[in-house]
């Protein structure tokens, strides 16, 4: 279908004055249209739309894989936004599976098209090592084989500059569009690279709200296999707009061991259920320390999330032990380093501390992966298929 299609298409629902943009590209189409006077009628609207594209579609047999309406005020602010994922005749011979819900059927907010996963990373307490879980998940899954992107999400105190060591780059905007950086094999973003770093970020609300939509919206991230979005401490503005914007696969919740960081990350995860987030697993962060001496410390209580974790019955993704190495690799930018042998002149003890760090990331890795099948056949986005050889 081409553009004048698509409007002709429209013209029972939105005369061609209320439309403000009409785009297909590759089977997508994008809509944006004034919106209807009452808020009540929006979802109905977007759908009239999307079907009023989709039936035309069907009739000159035109393929379309997505349309994404987004409805705009009188000031052209987006007010609302639904992806359509018209649903396809179901295939001889297909029979539904009981118990998994029909995407089709739904409307859903998604900015983010060509991301597969989208994955936060969150956790009530400050401190406890979101930003790091948010790179090293980022940066394994993409040394995996995988497309993989990591969004700052902390737009009041981003570490990712730091944590992926993007000082010395500029960002680049091309067709308007940022583009994200590309380092340690990830594609990252960050409103750290946009502002002056040493200058305090106070949003309000509203503000918080449009700053990371622009963040999400405005970033070319491609087709992703993964996205991870790491997010401030608390359960503030930042991760309802998340919600809103981006159709999320799940959640990992990180924590340390104790009691206090506990109750934050249990806060965070009703948070999250709330907005109907499914948590895909918890993280126990700092769990256990490896001394130079190459011994197991037990400092904060190890076990503590994992046993958390089983209260709330959400899945246990692995715990990472605190070493000397994570938190130089982390403040050097290099997270690549996690994952690799040290030198060879490492001596004996500072070997055993990185093989249990790479160890203990890449088996949270192959936890996440697990869970992220699970998660998407559970939300119809997978079926499960079984081959006969
Ligand atoms: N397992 C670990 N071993 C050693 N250092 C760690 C570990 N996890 C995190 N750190 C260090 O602890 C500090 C805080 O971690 P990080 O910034 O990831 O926490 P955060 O939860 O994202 O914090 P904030 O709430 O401020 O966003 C960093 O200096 C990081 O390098
Ligand atoms: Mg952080």
């Amino acid at each position: 279908m081409n553009k004048d299609q698509v409007i002709q298409a429209l013209a029972p629902v939105a005369p061609p004055a209320a439309i403000r943009n009409a785009a297909v590209r590759e089977g997508t189409v994008s809509l944006r249209l004034d919106a209807p006077t009452d808020r009540g009628d929006y979802d109905r609207f977007a759908m009239a739309a999307a079907r009023a594209v989709a039936n035309a579609a069907a009739r000159a047999e035109q393929r379309i894989d997505s349309i994404t309406v987004e409805l705009a005020d009188a000031d052209a602010r987006v007010v609302h936004g639904v992806t359509f994922p018209p649903a396809r005749p179901p295939e001889p011979g297909h029979r539904p599976i009981q118990g998994l819900r029909n995407q089709s059927a739904q409307l859903q907010t998604n900015s983010l098209p060509g991301v597969r996963h989208a994955i936060a990373v969150g956790a009530g307490k400050g401190g406890v090592g979101k930003s790091t879980i948010a790179v090293n998940l980022a940066v394994g899954l993409a040394r995996r084989g995988h497309a993989a992107g990591l969004m700052d999400g902390d737009i009041y105190g981003p570490s990712i500059p730091t944590m992926l060591g993007l000082e010395p780059l500029e960002p680049v905007v091309l067709r308007g569009m940022l583009q994200p950086f590309y380092v340690h094999g990830v594609k990252a973003m960050t409103i750290g690279k946009l502002v002056d770093p040493e200058k305090p970020l106070i949003w309000r609300g509203p503000m918080a709200h449009g700053a990371f939509k622009q963040l999400v919206e405005q970033t070319e991230w491609g087709n992703l296999d993964h996205l991870v979005i790491d997010l401030p401490p608390g359960t503030g503005d930042v991760p309802l707009t998340l919600a809103q914007l981006v159709r999320l696969t799940g959640a990992v919740i990180v924590c340390t061991p104790q009691r206090v960081a506990q109750d934050d990350a249990v806060r965070a995860a009703r948070m999250f259920q709330q907005l109907g987030v499914e948590i895909l697993g918890v993280v126990e962060n700092m769990s256990y320390f490896v001394g130079d001496d190459g011994k197991e410390y037990d400092l904060f209580g190890r076990g503590g999330a994992e046993k958390m974790a089983a209260r709330l019955a959400v899945p246990f993704l692995g715990a990472v032990p605190i070493t000397m190495a994570l938190r130089e690799n982390s403040d050097a930018g290099n997270p690549t380093a996690n994952f690799e042998d040290p030198e060879r002149r490492a001596s004996e003890h500072v070997r055993r501390a990185a093989d249990a760090l790479a160890g203990a990331l890449e088996n949270l890795v192959s936890n996440l992966q697990s869970q992220l099948s699970l998660a998407a056949v559970r939300q119809g986005a997978t079926r499960p298929t079984l081959k006969i050889t």
